[in-house]
C-alpha cells in the first residue's frame, strides 16, 4: 500500500478561497468555496492523483468543517465529496445547510 508517511497540516487560504492540504509542505490537495454571509459554500474539491485513496480528502474537509464551525459559520455543501463526508461525519449537522436553487444560482454568477 502507497500510504504517505509525510507530515500533514491544513491551512485556509483566503485570498484563493481554499483550504489546502500539505504534505511535508507540498501541496496535495484543496477545498474550495465561496462565502455567502454566514455560509461557507464548498463546491470543489481535488486531491492530487500522487495522493490519491490515502484518507487526506477526509483529513481535509474534516479540518475544513472545523475551521468553519470556529469561524461560527455555516456549511453549505455543493461539492459531492464534502456531502458525502458529512453524511458520515454527524457531528456536523448542526452548522450544515441543504444546497438549494438560490444558493446554486449564486454560486454560479460568483464563479463567472
Ligand atoms: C474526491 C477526491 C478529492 C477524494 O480524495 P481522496 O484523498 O482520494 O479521498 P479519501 O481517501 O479521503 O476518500 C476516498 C473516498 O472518496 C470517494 N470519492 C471519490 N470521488 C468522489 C466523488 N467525486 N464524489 C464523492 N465521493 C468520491 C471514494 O469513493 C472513497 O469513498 P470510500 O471512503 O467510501 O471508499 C479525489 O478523488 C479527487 O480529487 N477526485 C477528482 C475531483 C473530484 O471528483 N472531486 C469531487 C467533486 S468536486
Amino acid at each position: 500500500m502507497n500510504q504517505s508517511t509525510g507530515i500533514r497540516s491544513v491551512q485556509r487560504v483566503d485570498a484563493r478561497h481554499r483550504y489546502e492540504i500539505l504534505v511535508d509542505g507540498r501541496r496535495a490537495g484543496l477545498a474550495a468555496y465561496r462565502d455567502r454571509g454566514a455560509q461557507r459554500v464548498f463546491f470543489h474539491t481535488e486531491v492530487d492523483d500522487a495522493f490519491a485513496g490515502q484518507g487526506l480528502g477526509a483529513e481535509l474537509v474534516q479540518a475544513a468543517l472545523a475551521d468553519v464551525r470556529e469561524s461560527g459559520k455555516r456549511v453549505v455543501p455543493v461539492c459531492p465529496y464534502v456531502a458525502k463526508f458529512l453524511k458520515r461525519h454527524g457531528e456536523f449537522a448542526d452548522i450544515t445547510d441543504p444546497v438549494t436553487p438560490d444558493v446554486l444560482g449564486w454560486l454560479e454568477e460568483e464563479l463567472g
